[in-house]
């Protein structure tokens, strides 16, 4: 993003603020970095191509304002030009991970034998960009011996403020869910696809899910919850491998495997989408009866 703000009032400069702020943006920064050094360079060999050479040029006449003839910018009273904008990235400026990230990704995951250690790989992983935007790696809330694993994207604005998956809005309507069928973070554990927040909460790139990929399937197998709830389109999509959406994959139950384990799955809709479509309410709460049934034959049982 190029972020330009001639002549605004500090008033104004506050208002453009807040708003990229409530907009989601967390860093005011370029996409690809100014060499600042070569812009005041090429400013420089460009006032001194337009200054006249001594001798050239008809000399000032009697009178006349010999200031008119200097550079445009050094014109008493006119304003310097603008420095040059920064050209756009380009395809092969955009930062996708290598091979080695992948392969760094897999290793790190596969090297934890605990949750504690799990953490501390993705803490240690440098693979992904989203990490350098983020404030906070958000890694999971809850109970990790909990029968149930819920499952989202990735972290929005609070929870990358305050570090804990659902805390925001979308949360707090999780937390309802939970709470409508006897469950809350004492008893469900809750984690996401990605523990970094994507710039402006947009949904993940395919690379950052792949490259997030092997730390979520090693944390399943680490919890080893009874039962797997995904929320929304990208937990469903990626963990199930298929690319139906969560529209038809809603409220069938299917098999995630986790290591040597298969474990009961339930994709649902994320509670952010559910904020936006009250209606689809209903359909959840369909969903989470089944889960309740599903627990309680499992504890029965
Ligand atoms: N949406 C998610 O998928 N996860 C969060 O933690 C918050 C919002």
């Amino acid at each position: 993003m190029v972020a330009s703000t001639p002549d605004m009032s500090p008033q104004a400069l506050a208002a453009l603020l807040y708003f990229y702020a409530e907009s989601g943006v967390g860093e005011l920064c370029e996409d690809a970095a100014i060499d600042r050094f070569d812009q005041s360079a090429k400013i420089l060999q460009s006032r001194n191509q337009s200054r006249p050479q001594p001798g050239a040029g008809a000399p000032a006449a009697a009178g006349q304002n010999p200031a008119r003839n200097a550079p445009p910018a050094t014109r008493p009273g006119l304003k310097a030009a603008p420095p040059p904008v920064a050209p756009a990235p380009q395809a092969s400026q955009l930062t996708i991970p290598g091979a080695a990230a992948f392969e760094d990704a897999r290793a790190l995951a596969a090297s934890a034998n605990s949750i504690a250690e799990l953490r501390e790989a993705l803490n240690g992983f440098t693979g992904c960009n989203l990490r350098h935007s983020a404030k906070t790696m958000v890694f999971a809330d809850g109970n990790p011996e909990a029968d149930v694993m819920f499952i989202g994207e990735a972290p929005g604005r609070e929870e990358d403020l305050q570090g804990t998956p659902f805390v925001g809005r979308a949360g707090q309507l999780l937390d309802r869910m939970l709470g409508a069928i006897g469950l809350s973070r004492e008893t469900a554990y809750i984690t996401n696809m990605i523990p970094w927040r994507p710039p402006g909460n947009r949904t993940p790139a395919p690379h950052e899910i792949e490259l997030c990929r092997p730390f979520i399937e090693r944390h399943v197998t680490l919890a080893a919850p009874k039962i797997v709830v995904m929320l929304g389109n990208v937990a469903s999509k990626s963990l199930l491998g298929t690319d139906k959406g969560i529209l038809s994959l809603r409220g069938t139950w299917m098999e995630y495997t986790a290591g040597e384990m298969l474990i009961p799955a339930l994709p649902t809709m994320h509670p952010a989408y559910l904020l936006r479509n009250p209606a689809q309410k209903r359909l959840v709460w369909a969903d989470l009866l089944s889960l309740q049934e599903r627990m309680e034959q499992l504890n029965s049982g």
